[in-house]
């Protein structure tokens, strides 16, 4: 599958796509709360999509059973919501969705802290958000595409932590998964040429302790290998003549990927 450029009106249905999506985020972050289940979480976030009239690209995608991924504290990604995992004070709560609307999928992930969080968790959260947008300097017309993974991980290293090797960010567009893939770690070489047009699903997991990773017996959710906590950030992104779009942040969040209302 070649790498391909969006014509002006699935770009508009990619914006769409987007800000909807980052209004499920935003609606998610909002109910998060200790006490609910990560089952709890899945069912809101399904229903706000299918409210839009949208459809949760993940559900059955490869036979994963729910829309939103729910990854907590030493789960990495991929976590299957529950009805017997309770979510506690203290947690660390990936939340990963995507949507479709009018043929276009979106797709991002944050990171939440329910309650009060320790400073090393806090800490994780901030600096797996901030790579994101390290990156993303990088994501621009005439740059290479692995100039975004060297950014990443650089950023991510020089504070101790470690960038997953196993799972990669990813062109998104008609299909969930388009190519190319986008790894959040240097390659040999540039890679690919940038072109105003793509649109990228740029998404790094980043661990506290090494990178290894393993899946746990329901085939689905990726904890570390160490136990350490893992936090993921991403965002689907268009790229542009002079830089890029982040399209699935709401215009007040475009700087900081937070809405002022929530700091
Ligand atoms: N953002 C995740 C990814 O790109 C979405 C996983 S979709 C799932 O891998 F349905 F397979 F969970
Ligand atoms: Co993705």
């Amino acid at each position: 599958m070649s790498v391909s450029i969006k014509s002006p009106r699935q770009i508009e249905n990619m914006r769409e796509a987007g800000r909807l999506l980052a209004i499920v985020h935003k609606e998610l972050h909002k109910a998060l709360k200790p006490g609910m289940s990560t089952w709890d979480i899945d069912r809101l976030g399904e229903t706000i999509i299918r409210d839009f009239g949208c459809i949760p690209n993940f559900k059955n995608y490869n036979g994963y059973p729910a829309s939103i991924c729910v990854s907590v504290n030493d789960e990495v990604v991929h976590g299957i919501p529950s009805k017997e995992h309770i979510i506690q004070e203290g947690d660390i709560v990936s939340l990963d969705g995507g949507l479709i609307y009018n043929g276009m999928h979106s797709d991002a992930a944050r990171t939440w802290g329910v309650g009060e969080v320790s400073l090393e968790a806090a800490r994780l959260m901030e600096v797996t958000r901030q790579s994101f947008f390290e990156g993303i300097k990088l994501a621009k017309e005439g740059n290479h595409l692995f100039e975004i993974s060297a950014a990443i991980q650089d950023y991510v290293e020089s504070f101790g932590y470690s960038v997953v090797r196993d799972l990669v960010g990813h062109g998104i567009g008609t299909h969930l998964h388009e190519d190319p893939q986008i790894p959040n770690f240097r390659q040999k070489g540039r890679g690919l040429k940038l072109q105003a047009g793509m649109t990228l699903a740029v998404e790094p997991m980043v661990n506290a302790g090494s990178y290894d990773v393993e899946w746990l017996d329901d085939d689905w959710t990726v904890v570390t290998e160490d136990g350490s906590l893992s936090a993921h950030y991403e965002n689907t992104i268009l790229i542009t003549k002079d830089g890029c779009e982040i399209l699935t942040l709401l215009p007040e969040e475009q700087k900081t990927g937070v809405s002022d209302a929530e700091k």
